[in-house]
C-alpha cells in the first residue's frame, strides 16, 4: 500500500538515502530498525514531505505523493508522531487534542467540534488531564498526549519514530497495546521506527533493516535472527 521506489535524499551535500526502496504492506506493523544514523528518522520525514527529496517516487495506493506538502500528506491519511515529545508545552491537553480536529473534518467532511471519545477509551489518562498544560504531564503521557493527536485525524497509516524512547515500562507496554488493538481491530496500518528489540518482536509483524540510507534487509518479523541482529543492530 505504500512503496518506496529509488529515494534519494541529501542534506545539502551530504547523501543520506540512497536509492532507497521499501514495501509496506497494508494492515501490517512494519518496524523499521538500525543503528542510529542509518537514516531512519530522515526516511520517515521523506515520506511525510517534511523533508524534500532529490529523486524516486512514494507511493500510497498508487498516488504519488512527492508533490504534495506535508500538510496534504496529513489530509490523505497519514498519521505521524515524530521522535521527542512533539507536543505543545505551553497548551492545555485538551487544546493540543482539539488541533486535530480541524483536519479530521477536511479528511471526511464532517463537522466534529468535541474529540473523538475513543482517544479517551485508547489513553484513559488522558481525560483526567484535559485542563493540565501539556508541559507539566510525564514523559510518558506527552508521548501518549502525541499519539493521540496523530490518532485524532482518522489515519490509514500511523507512522511512529521510536515512541519509547526514554519513557518507563509501564506506558510502554500500553503503547503497545494500543498499536496491536487499533492494528487488529481496525486494520490500521503501523510503521514503527523502534530500536528495542524486545518491543519490536512484540509488536512488529515485519522489520526492514536499514544501514547506510537503504534497506538491507526485509521479512516478516520471525524471521529477525542472531546473525541479522549482530550485522545491523548490535553497537
Ligand atoms: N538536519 C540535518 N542536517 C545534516 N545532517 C543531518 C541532519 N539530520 C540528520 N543528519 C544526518 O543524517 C544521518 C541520518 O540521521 P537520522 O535520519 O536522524 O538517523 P537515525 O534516525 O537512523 O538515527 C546522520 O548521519 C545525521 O547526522
Ligand atoms: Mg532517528
Amino acid at each position: 500500500m505504500m512503496s518506496i521506489k529509488q529515494i534519494n535524499q541529501l542534506y545539502g551535500s551530504t547523501q543520506i538515502l540512497w536509492n532507497l526502496d521499501l514495501e509496506i504492506e497494508s494492515g501490517s506493523i512494519t518496524c523499521i530498525m538500525g543503528r542510529n544514523g542509518a537514516g531512519k528518522t530522515t526516511l520517515l520525514k521523506s515520506i511525510m514531505g517534511l523533508l524534500p527529496i532529490q529523486s524516486g517516487d512514494i507511493l500510497l495506493e498508487g498516488t504519488s505523493l512527492v508533490k504534495q506538502g506535508a500538510e496534504q500528506r496529513a489530509y490523505m491519511g497519514i498519521g505521524y508522531v515524530p521522535q521527542g515529545r512533539d507536543i505543545f508545552p505551553t497548551l492545555t491537553v485538551e487544546e493540543n487534542l482539539r488541533i486535530g480536529l480541524p483536519v479530521l473534518n477536511k479528511r471526511t467532511g464532517q463537522k466534529q467540534t468535541h474529540i473523538p471519545e475513543k482517544v479517551f477509551e485508547l489513553f484513559p489518562v488522558l481525560k483526567t488531564m484535559l485542563q493540565r498544560r501539556g508541559g507539566d504531564l510525564s514523559g510518558g503521557q506527552q508521548q501518549q498526549l502525541a499519539i493521540a493527536r496523530a490518532l485524532i485525524l482518522d489515519p490509514k497509516v500511523l507512522i511512529l519514530d521510536e515512541p519509547n524512547e526514554g519513557i518507563q515500562p509501564n506506558i510502554v507496554q500500553q503503547i503497545g497495546d494500543v498499536i496491536l488493538k487499533l492494528n487488529e481491530e481496525e486494520g490500521l496500518t503501523v510503521i514503527l521506527v523502534e530500536q528495542k528489540l524486545g518491543f519490536a518482536r512484540r509488536v512488529g509483524k515485519a522489520f526492514r533493516l536499514m544501514e547506510k540510507g537503504q534497506i538491507v534487509a526485509a521479512d516478516s518479523m520471525e524471521n529477525l535472527n542472531d546473525e541479522l541482529i549482530k550485522q545491523y543492530l548490535a553497537v
